[in-house]
């Protein structure tokens, strides 16, 4: 599976589900608690699991714009249902080049998740200064932040957790990737710009039963060591080899560190 494919969304929806950080929800939903109705700009929405996430804890009249680059994902957004007075539109954008034309209009809240960590500085930068410019909020979900546990240890895995790092931070379309220092870049930015910003936790905790997703990242950490030529083939292989007996034993367990933040003009507050 491919870090966007519609397959790999979907296997990890109900884990980043499950993860989001529930005080930083509590944030969004306390900010338009008064309104009627919310206007809501996804930025690179895959699926849609934000708005499936995020819609329960807004105002019933929902109106999201979602954007993304990937025309089957943007289907798939579009064909899912949606609850009543809750408004789809699906828009195709490249986010790199067109990010101030995906912001225009009426906007109450720009959302995203599991995007912030394949962007550059510059553009998260251009990101945060176009959000403070419309003294909008925004809530930004599950970006990876570098903290990995792989329970029962392994000698090769300080070598993995290192290169995945690494590749993290390698172009994913926005020139160099923050990868795990994205979040934390974005909080300081708002907070300098004069922002509030709540923020949290949103690890995956995996276990036992997480045979399937646990076998998927594993395999992509194992790529991405390959990639960055971190360990020999061999050595990675063995590696892979060890994780994959201790799953199909069920006696693997592994968190994958991530931080969820709301930020809004403080004056809103
Ligand atoms: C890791 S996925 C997250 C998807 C969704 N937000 C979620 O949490 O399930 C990253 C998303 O960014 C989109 N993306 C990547 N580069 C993009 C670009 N230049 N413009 C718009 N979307 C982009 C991908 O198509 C993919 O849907």
């Amino acid at each position: 599976m491919s870090g966007f494919s519609a397959d790999w969304l979907t296997l990890r929806e109900p884990y980043d589900l499950r993860s989001r950080n529930a005080m930083v929800l509590d944030a969004v939903a306390g900010q338009f608690e008064p309104n009627f109705s919310v206007q809501i700009v996804d930025l690179a929405c895959g699926t849609g699991s934000t708005s499936r996430a995020l819609g329960p804890h807004l105002p019933v009249r929902q109106n999201w714009r979602l954007i993304d680059n990937d025309l089957g994902l943007l289907a798939r957004a579009k064909a899912a249902p949606v609850a009543r007075d809750t408004a789809i539109n699906v828009i195709p954008l490249d986010l790199n080049r067109d990010l101030e034309a995906a912001l225009d209009g009426a906007v109450d809240l720009v959302a995203t998740s599991a995007l912030l960590d394949l962007v550059s500085e510059q553009w998260l930068d251009r990101l945060v200064v176009e959000i403070v410019a419309r003294s909008i909020p925004l809530y930004a979900a599950l970006s990876y932040d570098g903290r990995t546990k792989l329970t029962p240890p392994d000698p090769f895995d300080a070598e993995i957790a290192a290169a995945v790092n690494a590749h993290q931070r390698m172009d994913k379309g926005f020139g160099a990737a923050l990868g795990p220092a994205a979040a934390g870049f974005a909080i300081a930015r708002f907070e300098a710009l004069g922002y509030s910003v709540v923020q949290g936790t949103s690890d995956w905790m995996m276990g036992p039963d997480d045979f399937e997703i646990q076998t998927e990242i594993l395999a992509g950490w194992a790529h991405a060591a390959h990639d960055m030529g971190a360990l020999s083939r061999a050595d990675t292989t063995a590696w892979l080899t060890r994780r994959r007996d201790s799953i199909a034993a069920g006696r693997f367990s592994l968190s994958v560190g991530h931080i969820d933040f709301f930020a809004m003009p403080s004056a809103t507050r």
